[in-house]
């Protein structure tokens, strides 16, 4: 099977499922999953069972598709996603972009935990844009048309307008919300001083090991995003150790404020 004809099983197969017309897809990282607990008249199925669909390996990940109301949106969201560090095919990490945007969304709110080049541990990002480090590109092989045009224009792949709603909804909630630039690296080890050195001398605010691919095919098929990072850690060279403990412990500490925000972002987009 080819890959649109994966992506379209895989739409038919949740519609099927009553998950129609969602309008945005969440995309929650490490730690970020219980946001979709609060999903109301859900429809809930596990990866396992979804067709053409990757496995869910990280601690902190649960590996479930959620779709219903939350703040009155209809959305469809990823409790864990793929990374390309455990080993999957990146048209297996932006399958889930692929399927939203077939099932109709408008437009995808993209998270993930990240390390502040900085911004401290605890603390909130838009991201305004991103750098690519991975070395990788999903838009490789084959262009699927049906989504968007060969060499897409990468200029405003995360939508303004949506952050300027972000912007307004956290001054409301008195959140602190910061902006700046995603570094995305592929991972599975964290990056040495003398990297973080140079991603900051380039210009980047936090470096984390996601969100890059997904964005990358978001933006080639017309989806706005909205990107959300939780800084968990200072990056290498500016605390003295790092551990996934430490990343998860921290979202912790942050998903209250995380969820408020993105369910009155939901709410105002
Ligand atoms: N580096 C890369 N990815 C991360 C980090 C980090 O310091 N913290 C959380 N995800």
């Amino acid at each position: 099977m080819t890959l649109l004809e994966k992506i379209y099983e895989t739409r038919d197969f949740l519609r099927d499922k009553g998950m129609t017309e969602p309008a945005f897809g969440l995309i929650l990282g490490s730690g970020l999953g219980e946001l979709a607990e609060e999903v109301e008249n859900a429809i809930i199925i596990d990866y396992a069972d979804i067709p053409n669909w990757g496995q869910s390996t990280v601690v902190g990940h649960a590996g479930k598709l959620v779709y219903g109301n939350l703040a009155g949106r209809k959305v469809i969201a990823l409790q864990g996603r793929f990374h390309f560090y455990e080993g999957n095919h990146l048209d297996v990490v932006t399958f889930p972009v692929r399927v939203m945007k077939a099932l109709g969304c408008e437009g995808v709110i993209v998270t993930n935990a990240a390390g502040g080049i900085g911004y401290g541990p605890g603390t909130l990002m838009a991201i305004s844009d991103h750098i690519n480090m991975t070395g990788q590109n999903p838009l490789i092989g084959e262009n699927l048309e049906d989504f968007g045009p060969r060499f897409p224009d990468m200029s405003d792949a995360y939508t303004k307008a949506y952050r300027e709603k972000a912007f307004a909804v956290a001054e409301k909630l008195n959140i602190k919300l910061d902006e700046g630039v995603y570094l995305g690296v592929t991972g599975p080890c964290y990056e040495t001083p003398a990297e973080i050195r140079a991603f900051k001398t380039m210009g980047a605010h936090v470096v984390g090991m996601s969100t890059v691919p997904e964005v990358i095919v978001a933006a080639h098929s017309g989806l706005k995003v909205l990107g959300i990072s939780a800084i968990t850690n200072f990056a290498a060279g500016f605390q003295s150790e790092l551990n996934h403990e430490e990343v998860v412990a921290v979202t912790q500490q942050i998903k209250g404020d995380f969820k408020a925000l993105v369910k009155a972002i939901l709410a105002e987009l």
